[in-house]
């Protein structure tokens, strides 16, 4: 080799080195999706590949009657919230939607994990005429224990909503959840894809036909609908307009006072989510009438870009969005998904837009602040860490879960009750069961994480953090550079 090829080896080496020049977002996609097996509740199949669970509240429903067995734990208990759990279906829905030529095999994995909460879905929504089932386990019992899903002895109320207790919250996003899963059955399973859309019709219309809060009828329970449920009526009928093009949708939602300006977009708060998803009709498919919805999607964006006049949205020091301290990774998900996807109907419609004055954002501009949160969240921040569990070489150990962190049935099959789970949850043990692919709560304003189980704002994972994150992995992985 002469001289001049060495020092050629040498420099691509050390530019390739620069490197590890970006995260291996196929791996942390993988990881993300098959963290959703290790929150399943219900009967669990063979093919459990996180086997360190097993068999839970497999009696669901029993005490009214009917058969509420599956669906989701929404984050470190054992408590199922249909809220919640049906926004994340929606948001894996969506992700899989947008990006399904990306995800490789990880779309069917997917959509397998979609179907795990549709099927609880539609037995919330079909068992008893007139009454649709919101939720299973008491949530103050169930937190004043440290317990397996496995050794559940709390009560397991189940909640409901009526036409005379209303909750058009609830329902509107169960609505959402099941009209935007029949999307992405279309194809692979045209007769499951019917029954999700038959019953997310007579869903949203009970959410139309009975408006008002879930929280007024039966109380909080902790998923709250601060927000109200307008932005849900909006958010339900922009899918049931996307799953049908029936006009009746359309007319309702354009007739809804759904104005509020916002920054934000969680569980709670769908404006956002919605006017994006709206603003697919007018920059994709040129439908005039929705361009108001793409004028208010491009102020949401307006108000979280650091580089906006408009923005009220804070950066930490390492460059991590920071909207709120409880659970923050959740917002940055969810909002770096609307990102790219708002950045994928801009590629289409070969736009771009303003922030005031003369601040262009491009589909670039866009995508290049959602890869760089996602990158934070895989290990690109001054700790080093990743906040996924399982990925990378450094990542909570402490995670506030409790199945994560009581030992594995398989292992120590005798109860271990109520307060007998404390002593783990008080130990300074790492846990010893890995949740493969949880995302955190994450790190505080000051890019500063603990690693303490007793933290939960930063160290529990849920559901609604990982599934948009999702739908960025997949496009990441076939464009690293975005
Ligand atoms: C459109 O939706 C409404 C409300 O669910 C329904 O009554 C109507 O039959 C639907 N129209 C068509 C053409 O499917």
């Amino acid at each position: 080799m002469t001289m001049s090829k060495m020092i050629l080896v040498v420099f691509f080496l050390a530019l390739s080195n620069v490197g590890d020049a970006h995260p291996n977002y196929g791996k942390a996609l993988r990881k993300s999706v098959l963290f959703f097996q290790g929150q399943r509740s219900g009967r669990l199949p063979s093919d459990q590949k996180l086997t360190w669970r097993s068999d839970s509240a497999v009696n669901d429903g029993s005490s009214a009657g009917v058969d509420l067995s599956g669906g989701y734990y929404d984050a470190g208990d054992n408590v199922k919230f249909n809220f919640p759990m049906a926004f994340t279906t929606t948001m894996l829905a969506w992700s899989a939607m947008e990006f399904a030529k990306r995800m490789g095999d990880q779309l069917d994995n997917t959509r397998e994990a979609i179907r795990w909460s549709t099927d609880y879905l539609i037995k919330s929504a079909t068992q008893t005429k007139g009454r649709i089932y919101v939720g299973v386990g008491d949530g103050n019992a169930d937190h004043s224990c440290w317990e397996r899903p496995e050794d559940m002895d709390t009560p397991r109320t189940v909640y409901s909503i009526s036409a005379n207790s209303p909750g058009s919250d609830v329902a509107a996003e169960i609505a959402a959840a099941l009209a935007s899963a029949s999307i992405l059955f279309r194809k692979v399973d045209p007769v499951y894809s019917v029954k999700l859309l038959g019953v997310a019709a007579d869903v949203m219309q009970f959410a139309m036909d009975h408006q008002g809060k879930y929280s007024d009828s039966i109380g909080c329970n902790y998923y709250c609908s601060y927000s109200g449920y307008k932005d849900e009526l909006l958010w339900g009928a922009a899918w049931m307009f996307r799953a049908t093009n029936n006009a009746t949708y359309a007319k309702f939602l354009n007739s809804l006072d759904a104005n509020d300006a916002t920054d934000i977009f969680s569980w709670d708060n769908k404006f956002a989510g919605a006017r994006v998803l709206l603003a697919r009709k007018s920059l994709v498919d040129n439908i005039d009438s929705f361009n108001s919805f793409r004028t208010q999607a491009e102020e949401f964006i307006c108000k979280i870009h650091p580089n906006s006049p408009s923005s009220t949205t804070k950066y930490t020091t390492g460059g991590l969005m920071f909207k709120l301290s409880h659970a923050n990774l959740q917002y940055v998900t969810s909002i770096s998904f609307l990102l790219f996807t708002y950045a994928k109907y801009m590629a289409h419609a070969k736009t771009s837009f303003e922030c005031g004055s003369g601040v262009v954002m491009t589909q670039t501009t866009l995508r290049s602040l959602a890869k760089t949160q996602v990158d934070y969240i895989l290990g690109r921040n001054p700790l080093k860490m990743s906040y996924m569990v399982g990925y990378g070489e450094k990542y909570p150990m402490k995670i506030h879960h409790r199945g994560s962190s009581l030992p594995s049935i398989s292992i120590h099959p005798e109860n271990i009750n109520c307060q007998g789970g404390f002593q783990y949850y008080e130990s300074g043990e790492v846990n010893p069961n890995i949740l493969t692919g949880a995302v955190v709560g994450g790190p505080n304003e000051n890019d500063a994480f603990a690693d303490d189980r007793k933290n939960y704002a930063h160290s529990e994972p849920a559901t609604y953090i990982n599934a948009p994150l999702v739908g960025c992995l997949a496009y990441l992985v076939s464009s690293p550079g975005q």
